[in-house]
């Protein structure tokens, strides 16, 4: 049984999408979800589904040693990037080299970078004038959004989309496919 760890800041519904697709797995369970915001909903969604979470200030996020120790009382094989936020400091990336994956609204290399997560990546895949946007899951390197392309799936861009519309699409392909490519990530390690 392998153990995942869930990174988010935000709404969470990737979370909770991962927590409940693994609620009966024989393969995986989530242990627990971290947050750099005490105040996000995804601390509700992850009660609805009894996974513990635990919030960490911006210094415990930039010196990284106490997550480490978190991490490591958890025995976590893979760390799960769902809409968070902040840097991942070097020590958790080095200790956990293709370990940790991330997933982007949009189809990298395009739209991301420093500065792109959730509706600038939208507003910007419009302002382009992009007619396909998608999702791409990578692993985390130190270069934000640069490290190894697992998997995209892609979709429309309608010439009435706003972000939010966009957002909603792109929402639904990342649940339907964010679990399952964690899922077969996790029988190859
Ligand atoms: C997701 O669309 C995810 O791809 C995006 O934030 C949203 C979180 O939604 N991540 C980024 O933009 C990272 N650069 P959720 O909190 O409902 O899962």
């Amino acid at each position: 049984m392998k153990h995942i760890a869930i990174f988010a800041s935000g709404t969470g519904s990737n979370a909770l999408a991962i927590a409940q697709h693994f609620a009966d797995s024989p393969v995986a369970t989530v242990k627990i979800a971290l947050s750099n915001r005490a105040n996000a909903a995804v601390h509700d969604k992850m009660k609805l589904a009894g996974v513990p979470t635990v919030t960490f200030s911006r210094e415990q996020w930039t010196q990284g040693d106490e997550i480490l120790n978190v991490l490591r009382a958890y025995d976590i094989d893979l760390i799960v990037l769902a809409g968070f936020l902040s840097i991942i400091p070097e020590s958790i990336i080095n200790a956990y080299e293709r370990r940790i994956i991330n997933i982007h609204p949009s189809l990298l290399p395009r739209h991301g970078g420093p500065g792109m997560w959730g509706h600038h990546v939208h507003q910007a895949v419009i302002d382009a004038g992009d007619t396909q946007s998608g999702i791409s899951i990578h692993y985390v390197t130190t270069e934000v959004d640069g490290g190894e392309i697992i998997f995209q799936a892609s979709c429309p861009v309608m010439p009435d989309d706003t972000p939010d519309t966009l957002a909603e699409r792109i929402h639904d392909l990342e649940h339907t496919h964010f679990p399952a490519v964690i899922e077969e990530l996790l029988n190859t390690l």
